[in-house]
């Protein structure tokens, strides 16, 4: 079967782990470049061997979405790395804190905005340039469910998740008439360490695994998909396909 990413390079945060680092194998198995970030050089060096042991193409790019100057230092470093970005999946995020509003720790509030919100805003900025050079680009934002619900206790995770779907939607309509299109993933309940850091009484082996939901990415990620300002919810999209 032909693979489906060939010539496209993809930006992938969070890849050292979790549904990112599925999804940095899936996309280069499926002849993408994958460009690994993450702060963990180690775990990224020991993935990105992994896949070129394969014959697939693979970087990383060190950035610590919790520094305004780190992201900025990996958007230098990335244009001496590609000369454009296909596709960006805005993954990595952090969790903060399982506390009722009334006592949420402002600090915590903040970190979890300032990873799950502004390093993206940051990161769209730094990236604006290199997407516009693609013929194709396609932004994926990874949000969830809590985004729209009222779910007690997830507090700065749920809000910043809605705060990163309003800036998707926003960078998406500026961005109509480019090549740039703009689409949400909600990926549902899957085996991480997040997942069960959120939910520590759920027996992991209950839930999918990340490898499961990772053709919808690569789907979404081709030059060919149409889709534009969607939110899609990945078990949907499992249920629908089996
Ligand atoms: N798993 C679920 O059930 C679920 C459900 C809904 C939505 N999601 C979303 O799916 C995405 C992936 O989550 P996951 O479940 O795969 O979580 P995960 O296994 O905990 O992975 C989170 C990733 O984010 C990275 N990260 C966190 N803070 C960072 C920082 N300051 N700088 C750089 N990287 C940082 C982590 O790197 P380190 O290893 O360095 O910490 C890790 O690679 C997230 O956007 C999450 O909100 C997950």
């Amino acid at each position: 079967m032909s693979q489906k990413l060939v010539n496209r390079v993809a930006l992938i945060t969070g890849a050292n782990r979790g549904i990112g680092r599925a999804l940095a194998k899936a996309f280069a198995k499926e002849g993408a470049e994958c460009i690994l970030a993450g702060r963990n050089q180690q775990e990224l060096d020991l993935l990105c061997a992994q896949i070129t042991a394969e014959g697939a193409q693979a970087k990383t790019l060190l950035i610590d979405l919790s520094s305004d100057n780190s992201i900025q230092e990996a958007c230098t470093q990335l244009k001496s790395m590609v000369d454009r970005v296909d596709v960006f999946i805005a993954n990595a995020a952090y969790l903060g804190a399982r506390l009722p509003i009334a006592t949420y720790p402002i600090d915590t509030f903040r970190q979890t905005f300032q990873v799950n919100v502004f390093a993206n805003l940051l990161l769209l900025q730094g990236l604006d340039d290199l997407l516009k050079k693609s013929s194709a680009a396609k932004v994926i934002m990874m949000s969830a469910l809590v985004a729209t619900q009222a779910k007690i206790g997830t507090g700065s995770y749920a809000v910043s998740k809605a705060a990163l779907e309003s800036l998707a939607r926003i960078y998406m309509i500026e961005h109509k008439n480019t090549n740039i299109t703009v689409n949400t993933v909600s990926p549902g309940a899957t085996r991480t360490l997040m997942r069960a850091a959120a939910v520590p009484s759920e027996d992991p082996m209950s839930i999918k695994a990340p490898e499961a939901i990772t053709d919808l990415f690569v789907e979404l990620s081709q030059a060919s998909c149409a889709k534009q300002g969607e939110w899609i919810d990945a078990d949907v999209w499992l249920k629908n396909k089996s």
